[in-house]
């Protein structure tokens, strides 16, 4: 009898979409605004959805400051107030569109999360823009 919880967080970033491949133009076709030179943020929000067996003793399926204090030690201090294409070495060549930012804290998060248990990790870009990740 498997659960899921989930744990909320939220993080402030900044970022340009770019592909270094292409000329000014081509960027500018394609990723529009968020191509602007100087960079425009974004206030992140996170779902960290973990999956998984109760366990008897605790009647717990994690203990959610354990999954908090993850968030914040992988995420929040590694991405919070920061240039994603300047400032983290995860986004030095890696276009920081909110799909590889989804996948990109799902690994980091996947590392040090009890492999028993499954995750699944929902990044809300705006309200309306959200992407999904659960390794699959
Ligand atoms: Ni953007």
């Amino acid at each position: 009898m498997k659960v899921s919880v989930c744990r909320k967080a939220h993080f402030n970033a900044a970022h340009r979409l770019y592909n270094p491949k292409w000329s000014d133009e081509k960027n500018w076709e394609v990723f529009g605004k968020c191509n602007n030179p100087n960079y425009h943020g974004h206030n992140y929000t996170l779902e960290v959805w973990v999956k998984g067996e109760i366990d008897p003793e605790t009647g717990y399926l994690i203990d959610l400051k354990i999954l908090k204090d993850l968030i914040e030690s992988e995420v929040e201090d590694r991405f919070d107030h920061k240039n994603l294409n300047e400032d983290t070495k995860e986004f030095k060549e890696l276009n920081p569109t909110a799909e590889n930012i989804c996948i990109v804290i799902w690994k980091l998060l996947r590392a040090k999360l009890d492999p028993k248990m499954e995750l699944k990790v929902r990044l809300y870009e705006t309200e309306r823009n959200i992407v999904e990740f659960d390794g699959n």
